[in-house]
């Protein structure tokens, strides 16, 4: 199949490049480099420094590479920051979508796969979260992704065609199995990453945010989704993709860690100490959020490989380990 992948030169579409590339997909990939990385990109597969903005050149890359199927990864996902700078983040998540739309429509490109997010949902109603559950979100981050569910359901409405997956990520965390590519984010905020650096003597500590918290420990629990799991959700998406197609589904592997269960995790994976401090809760986070995930196990056949979290965070150690500077040292 000839894929577009926007955001390929980002954590979680590197690595959907790599694998999408390794069963023989035509790859291309489009990047504006704001957080991707070029080295996160095999140099043999097209790529494509261009913003979400820039309709026309997306059409004449659709039509150049005869783009079947776009699975749409470029955003901003940083909650914290797009509370400071909403306009930002739906300049570039929802904006930014609907340019992209826009230049499907007109290659007559109609099948999607969507990076959407736990955060659609805001404060659960129930826990496991459900797609059901009611949609609520808390910040702009969450806001500019559902505002992007509702244009491709309206998408879908007038073009029966056209259809769509859109995946609701939980905590995605890990790095592909051979080390090779990674999560590299400048800032970085997510606990995975900033506790293995706390392990590396690359940050001081963490901080733990909270401790008291209505959880068995205090602190908060959520769902970690290994990024190769996670990654292979998507291609069994895109295979199963129809005309009028609008459907959604929670990626999560159904069970909670708390935060200092990830902290003891991550010791029995690096065989290190963690400074640990802590610390105040963080503004905007729930106390769990963890996805019930049937609907992909049972209509996708998805099955995550990884579901314990030492596996996960062993991967990323192995990440880090060989990557202390990220893709710096190799451009
Ligand atoms: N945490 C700490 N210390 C840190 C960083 C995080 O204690 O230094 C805690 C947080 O309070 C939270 C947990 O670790 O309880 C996980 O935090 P992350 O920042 O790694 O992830 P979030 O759960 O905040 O965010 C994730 C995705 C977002 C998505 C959100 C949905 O990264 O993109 O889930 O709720 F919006």
């Amino acid at each position: 199949m000839n894929i577009l992948i926007t955001g390929g030169a980002g954590y979680i579409g590197s690595h959907a490049v790599k694998q999408l590339h390794a069963l023989g997909h035509a790859v291309v990939v489009l990047d504006n480099l704001v957080r991707g990385h070029r080295a996160a990109v095999p140099t043999e597969i097209p790529f494509y420094e261009l913003d979400l903005a820039e309709t026309d050149r997306i059409v004449e890359l659709l039509l150049r590479h005869e783009v079947e199927v776009v699975m749409h990864f470029a955003a901003l996902t940083y909650v914290g920051e797009s509370v400071q700078k909403p306009l930002w983040y739906y300049r570039n998540n929802t904006a930014g979508a609907m340019s992209l739309f826009e230049a499907m429509e007109r290659a007559g490109v109609k099948r999607c796969v969507f990076s959407s997010t736990a955060a659609t949902y805001g404060e659960p109603d129930e826990i496991p979260i459900r797609e059901t559950n009611r949609q609520a979100p808390i910040n702009p981050y969450g806001r500019s992704k559902w505002f992007v569910e509702a244009i491709l359901r309206d998408i879908v409405a007038a073009d029966p065609a056209f259809g769509f997956v859109a995946l609701r990520y939980f905590n995605v965390a890990g790095a592909a199995a051979d080390g090779t590519i990674g999560e590299d984010h400048e800032p970085e905020t997510h606990l995975v990453p900033n506790v293995l650096y706390a392990a590396m003597g690359k940050r001081e500590n963490i901080t733990v945010f909270g401790t008291d918290y209505a959880t068995p420990d205090g602190t908060c629990v959520r769902d970690y989704v290994h990024v190769d799991d996670l990654v292979e959700a998507h291609i069994l998406a895109m295979n199963t993709l129809r005309d009028g197609d609008a459907r959604f589904y929670n990626l999560g592997i159904g069970r909670g860690y708390s935060v200092k269960e990830i902290l003891d995790a991550a010791k029995r994976a690096t065989g290190r100490d963690i400074p640990t401090k802590f610390g105040a809760r963080r503004p905007g986070d729930p106390a769990r959020l963890y996805a019930c995930s049937d609907a992909a196990q049972r209509e996708l056949a998805w099955k995550p490989r990884h579901t314990s979290v030492d596996e996960i965070i062993d991967s990323a150690w192995r990440w880090h380990t060989a990557h202390p500077d990220g893709y710096d040292a190799s451009g």
